[in-house]
């Protein structure tokens, strides 16, 4: 996936007059600070050299994070048609142009909530001359959680809640979801991300709503008390500023996600399984590991002698969804 243009041309612009070296250092604190999730008892982004490092090393991943996750709502939700969104610790608003890129159509009212002055200027600087209307008015509002959220057709709280303790992690689920119709939460895809979202997942079920991705039920996680956790991965290919600032040799990245998307709406039983790890290409047969609507884990095996299911296992994307009898794919996975 490439970063929309207008958001790398305007990442670009808002980073020209900063030092390279500021950046950096500024990056290596924060690579340091997200490896060792957990309570932030002061903003981690302190200022607007932070906010601009933040933008321009972590703000593209988690854009392409979102936007898988919501990419593969939309594939199970097809009448969705989100026309206001709140973005829940937003931050520079990555996961906003995320759902301008998905529901770009419908879009219409879009608020940032964050408690750094300075992620939001810099989010609203961003997108200043966003090609969507909707992300160009956005209304940034810096609030500190717990706050009043505003009601919203979709919400999202992306890579925000391993900064809080574990109950204000579930306060802050628990009024997101009563806020939106819709809600999206979005973490890391290592173990504990993936547990922060299992707690979202439980508080979101609890609260009556059901489950429209990644997992095709709302029962137990089948993979709950497992060595095995659920997480997808989304390719970004790298802009020269990006590669600048990581010293980095490859065009692209893999940004490892975990999450969940809930709906008040009833939804229809799932037709389609989820593919959970990257389709094993062998000799004439695909093996998958798929999650299935019954809420079991099970490998499927798809031979050359199946013909079309077998062209259409080879295309098939860890993290996009496999109907055993009329494949059909999503492009949740590495694309
Ligand atoms: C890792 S950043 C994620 C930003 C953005 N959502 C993204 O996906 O790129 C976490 C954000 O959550 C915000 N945040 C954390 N705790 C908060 C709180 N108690 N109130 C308001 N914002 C908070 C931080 O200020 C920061 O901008």
């Amino acid at each position: 996936m490439d970063l929309p243009a207008d958001l790398a041309a305007s990442l670009e612009a808002a980073t020209a007059d900063l030092s390279l070296r500021e950046l950096e250092a500024s990056v290596d604190r924060l690579i340091a600070r997200y490896r060792t999730p957990g309570r932030a008892d002061r903003p981690i982004l302190s200022g607007a050299v932070d906010a601009a490092a933040y933008a321009a090393y972590r703000m593209p991943a988690t854009w392409g994070a979102v936007r898988a996750a919501l990419s593969a709502t939309a594939t199970r939700l097809p009448g969705l048609a989100p026309q206001t969104l709140v973005d829940v610790g937003g931050g520079t608003g990555a996961a906003a142009w995320a759902a301008a890129a998905v529901f770009g159509a419908t879009l219409k009212d879009v608020t940032v909530l964050d408690q750094v002055p300075e992620a939001l200027d810099l989010g609203r600087r961003l997108a200043r001359d966003a090609f969507s209307g909707a992300l160009r008015h956005t209304d940034w509002r810096q609030v500190r959680f717990p706050a009043e959220i505003p009601a919203a057709d979709l919400v999202t709280v992306s890579y925000v809640l391993s900064e809080l303790a574990p109950e204000a992690q579930d306060a802050l689920v628990r009024a997101s979801a009563a806020a939106g119709e819709t809600i999206a939460v979005i973490e890391p895809g290592t173990p504990d991300g993936y547990q922060r979202i299992m707690a979202a997942r439980d508080v979101l079920t609890d609260m009556g709503l059901h489950i429209a991705a990644p997992c095709p039920h709302s029962r137990a996680c089948p993979l709950l008390g497992t060595r095995d956790w659920c997480h997808f991965a989304s390719r970004i290919h790298r802009t020269p500023l990006h590669r600048r600032l990581k010293g980095a040799d490859l065009g692209h990245e893999d940004e490892k996600f975990a999450y969940v998307v809930a709906t008040r709406e009833p939804l229809a039983e799932a037709a389609s399984a989820r593919i959970l790890r990257h389709p094993q290409i062998r000799k004439g047969l695909v093996m998958m590991q798929l999650c299935h609507p019954d809420s079991t884990v099970a490998q499927a095996l798809v031979s050359k002698r199946q013909g079309d299911a077998y062209r259409a296992a080879r295309d098939a994307d860890w993290g996009g969804t496999w109907a055993p009898d009329a494949p059909s794919l999503d492009g949740g996975g590495l694309s």
